[in-house]
């Protein structure tokens, strides 16, 4: 028997210590969360991301009476992308949430779903998505999904 560990390494930054483009990525995932359609929720999660043509793609929460129906922001984006830039890469996800029922303050961090959906789209594209979680106190910074979702899923049986 072996016990073995995974370490997974971060940034933890102030808002002010990212470049002016990642700060202008949040700016759009920001705007872009205010119009979330989240009326069930009231939790309004945002999504740019970055793409190696120098294109911005956005997304945002939407909901639907019948729940499961519900998508997240962060695959609004990325299938929005991947339907309309099939051929670009992903450089960068930025993510942000507030819920309008009191104050969220913290990072959301992608939902198990959106984990494996980034995770194979970076697989397809051979080069990493870092990933940026923006709260109000601090920013985290992931330099793939693979620090995220390790381990993942993946056969040569299916494709
Ligand atoms: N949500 C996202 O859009 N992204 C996440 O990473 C976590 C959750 C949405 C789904 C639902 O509309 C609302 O937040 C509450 O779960």
């Amino acid at each position: 028997m072996e016990n073995k560990t995974i370490a997974i390494q971060y940034k933890s930054l102030k808002l002010a210590e990212l470049s002016e483009g990642d700060q202008a990525l949040i700016k759009k995932a920001e705007e872009i969360r205010d119009k979330a359609y989240a009326v069930y929720s009231d939790f309004y999660v945002g999504a740019a991301l970055l793409l190696n043509c120098g294109d911005i793609v956005l997304g945002n929460n939407q909901e639907n009476i019948a729940f499961p129906s519900s998508l997240c922001a962060e695959r609004v984006a990325i299938f929005y992308c991947k339907a309309n830039y099939p051929n670009s890469k992903i450089n960068k996800i930025a993510i942000t949430a507030k819920s309008i029922k009191e104050a969220y303050n913290e990072v959301v961090t992608p939902c198990g779903s959106c984990r494996q959906v980034i995770s194979e789209y970076e697989r397809n594209q051979n080069s990493p998505i870092e990933i940026i979680l923006k709260g109000e106190k601090e920013v985290l910074v992931f330099k793939s999904i693979n620090d995220l979702l390790p381990m993942s899923f993946e056969t040569k049986v299916l494709g």
